[in-house]
C-alpha cells in the first residue's frame, strides 16, 4: 500500500472501495423499501376482513325465553331474548349482592353500574341481552339457561351467571362484556 493511500484513509476520504459500498449499500436500502411497500399494503385489511368486522344477526325468530349464539371475530356471542320474569329477576338484585359492580358494557359509559339496564339493550330493548360468550376465569364457553341463578353456568369450574350475564357465584372474577352492537332495525342487530 502506498504511502499516499495511506494518508487519504487517514483523513477519512472515501476510496473507491467505499464508494462502491456505499452505492451498493443506498441500492440495497431503495430495494427494501419498495418490496416493503407491497408487503406492508398487504398486511392492511382487506374489504372482506373489514366486513367480518361487525355482523348482523336477524333474531326476528327469538321469542321470548329463547336465545342463540352468533360468531363474531371468532368468538361466540350470545344473544338472548329475556322474558319479563327474567328481566324483573334481573332488576331485583341489589348492587351491593354483586361480584363485579361494573357494567362492563361498550356501549356505556366505562364506569357505569352494572345495572340491568346498563347491561341490557337499554330503554324499551331491556328484554335484551347480548354478550360475548367467553367465561372472564378462563375462557371457556358458558352454557345458557342454567345455573344457580337461570343465566348462564360455566362448567369448567363453575362460574354462575344471572340473566344480566353478571357474575354471582365462582371463580370468573367479571361480568361477562357485552360487544359494541345496536339495533339496525327491530328484528336485526348489527355487533361491532
Ligand atoms: S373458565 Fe369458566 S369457571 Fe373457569
Amino acid at each position: 500500500m502506498s504511502e499516499h493511500e495511506t494518508l487519504s484513509e487517514s483523513q477519512g476520504e472515501p476510496t473507491r472501495r467505499d464508494f462502491l459500498y456505499l452505492t451498493t449499500g443506498m441500492a440495497g436500502v431503495v430495494g427494501v423499501g419498495s418490496f416493503a411497500w407491497p408487503f406492508i399494503d398487504q398486511m392492511r385489511p382487506d374489504a372482506s376482513t373489514l366486513a367480518l368486522a361487525s355482523i348482523e344477526v336477524d333474531v326476528s325468530s327469538l321469542e321470548p325465553g329463547m336465545s342463540l349464539t352468533a360468531k363474531w371475530r371468532g368468538k361466540p356471542v350470545f344473544i338472548r331474548n329475556r322474558t319479563d320474569k327474567e328481566v324483573e329477576e334481573a332488576k331485583a338484585v341489589a348492587l351491593s349482592d354483586l361480584k363485579d359492580p361494573v357494567a362492563r358494557n361498550a356501549n356505556v359509559a366505562p364506569d357505569a353500574q352494572a345495572t340491568d339496564l346498563e347491561r341490557s339493550a337499554g330503554e324499551g330493548k331491556e328484554n335484551w341481552i347480548v354478550m360475548i360468550g367467553s367465561c372472564t376465569h378462563l375462557g371457556c364457553v358458558p352454557l345458557g339457561q342454567a345455573g344457580d341463578f337461570g343465566g348462564w353456568f360455566c362448567p369448567c369450574h363453575g362460574s354462575h351467571y344471572d340473566t344480566a350475564g353478571r357474575i354471582r357465584k365462582g371463580p370468573a372474577p367479571e361480568n361477562l362484556p357485552v360487544p359494541t352492537f345496536s339495533f339496525v332495525s327491530d328484528t336485526v342487530i348489527k355487533i361491532g
